[in-house]
């Protein structure tokens, strides 16, 4: 069953998203050479808490921590530690979920650590291109296979790897709600979007192959190539017609 959120729920959700976003917008100049991935998941959950809210990842299925950090080769569910020590020329992801008035809203960014190589810094451009094009598919009547088709086609034609185990989903009440968004698909394909939904985009884009690995710790997904990967996400919210959708999650640096 894929929800539709009411009126009020979308007001709700609107709070949350803003937090949510506003989070990244609040941790980015402390994203330095020499500072660890626990100081900065310290810093979100003082922010969040003070906020109000409570960070939905920690605790979720026994994640130990508020917020992911995914550096360098780490695809996603990075656990933030003390051994992480950020140097010049890394790519963090930071995927913040906040927990407010009963709902919840999930954005990530990935940052440069300093200066980054050439060929890092397209792919971490090309990543951001790809959720903004899965976005603009977005408009009632359209299908959730549009979204993972635009997505992969701009991914292939540089070459990149397209993450397959991990995936966009609804949000709301639940962290994860029906359906999933999968960063790869057919157009014209998959559950038809309609009003009132709302659900993340959040494609995992690979230097190199897509192929991923799971660490022994449970929760860390690594490339099986080694290489980099970069990621972005959004809250979504699918709008009356004419609209199309609203980026609940949009932050000041963003167009619309
Ligand atoms: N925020 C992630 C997502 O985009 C999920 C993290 S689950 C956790 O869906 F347990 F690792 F936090
Ligand atoms: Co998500
Ligand atoms: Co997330």
């Amino acid at each position: 069953m894929i929800s539709i959120k009411s009126t009020r729920e979308i007001e709700l959700m609107r709070n949350t998203c803003r937090l949510a976003a506003s989070t990244l917008e609040y941790i980015e100049p402390f994203i330095k050479p020499g500072v660890s991935t626990e100081e900065l998941n310290q810093l979100c959950h003082e922010y969040i808490l003070k906020n109000g809210a409570y960070p939905s990842p920690l605790n979720y299925h026994g994640f130990p921590k508020s917020v992911c950090t995914s550096l360098n080769e780490v695809i996603c569910h990075g656990i933030p530690s003390k051994k992480d020590v950020l140097k010049d020329g890394d790519i963090l992801n930071i995927d913040v979920t906040t927990y407010l008035q009963k709902f919840h809203g999930d954005t990530n960014k990935t940052f440069y650590v300093g200066e980054v190589a050439p060929e890092i810094k397209k792919l971490v451009e090309v990543t951001y291109q790809c959720m903004r094009e899965g976005i603009k598919q977005v408009r009632p009547g359209a299908r959730i296979g549009d979204i993972g088709a635009s997505i992969a086609e701009i991914a292939g034609d540089h070459g990149y790897g397209v993450v397959e185990e991990y995936c966009g989903h609804g949000i709301g009440r639940e962290f994860h709600e029906e359906p999933q968004i999968v960063h790869v698909g057919k157009r014209g394909t998959g559950p038809e979007i309609k009003a009132g939904m709302t659900f993340t985009i959040e494609p995992m884009i690979n230097l190199g192959r897509r192929h991923s690995r799971l660490l022994k710790d449970g929760w860390t997904v690594i490339t099986q190539d080694g290489k980099a990967s970069a990621q972005f996400e959004h809250t979504i919210l699918v709008c009356e017609e004419g609209a199309g959708h609203e980026i609940l999650t949009l932050r000041k640096e963003e167009t619309a």
